[in-house]
């Protein structure tokens, strides 16, 4: 974090000014799924959207949290979720949304990075249905950043989805 960020609002708004230049990098380039489902491209996301803030950025973690999975698996599981996905675009497994919607749910549950995991992988689901030429998700219409009424319902539909039952986060995305 850099020294002169010294309490939450500016650091805020930092790190929301590195997000849109990733943003604006990625709409430069207008991959195809092939490409953003690599382990090339879920790192230098990350590092895109956080690199002035951590400079651990795009490198995933190397300790355990309460949530994810244990750290040594983190590359692993994440190869498997890209080569499934893959798979399911190949055999229209699921609809465009539902893809999407589980895409999600299995990235933030591995929880590849030390911080960042929800920002990220809610910007990696919409640069995915972008690529299947769908519109990106309204995510509650609001930032999820903060604890809010909205959040409290994004991280109880994740809950559900954990369950199996993805019904709560389907609604939610395009609420
Ligand atoms: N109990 C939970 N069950 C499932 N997923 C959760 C749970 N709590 C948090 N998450 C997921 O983890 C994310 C928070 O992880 P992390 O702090 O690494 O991401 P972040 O981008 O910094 O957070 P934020 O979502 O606040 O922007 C949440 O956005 C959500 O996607
Ligand atoms: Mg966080």
């Amino acid at each position: 974090m850099p020294e002169h960020i010294t309490t939450q609002g500016p650091l805020n708004e930092w790190e929301q000014m590195n997000i849109l230049e990733a943003e604006e990098w990625v709409n430069s380039l207008n991959l195809a799924s092939t490409e953003i489902l690599s382990m090339d491209f879920i790192k230098k996301l990350h590092r895109k959207m956080f690199y002035k803030t951590w400079i651990w950025a795009g490198n995933f973690r190397k300790t355990d949290k309460n949530i994810g999975t244990h750290w040594p698996n983190v590359a692993v599981e994440t190869k498997i979720l890209m080569d499934d996905v893959k798979y399911q675009v190949n055999h229209n497994t699921y609809s465009n949304l539902e893809l999407a919607v589980r895409f999600h749910h299995r990235l933030v549950a591995i929880h590849p990075f030390p911080n960042g995991n929800g920002r990220h992988a809610r910007m990696m689901t919409d640069i995915f249905l972008l690529s299947q030429g769908d519109k990106r998700f309204s995510w509650g219409s609001q930032s999820l950043v903060k604890e809010s009424p909205v959040r409290k319902e994004y991280i109880k539909s994740l809950q559900g989805a954990d369950k199996g039952n993805c019904d709560l986060l389907l609604r939610f995305v395009e609420s």
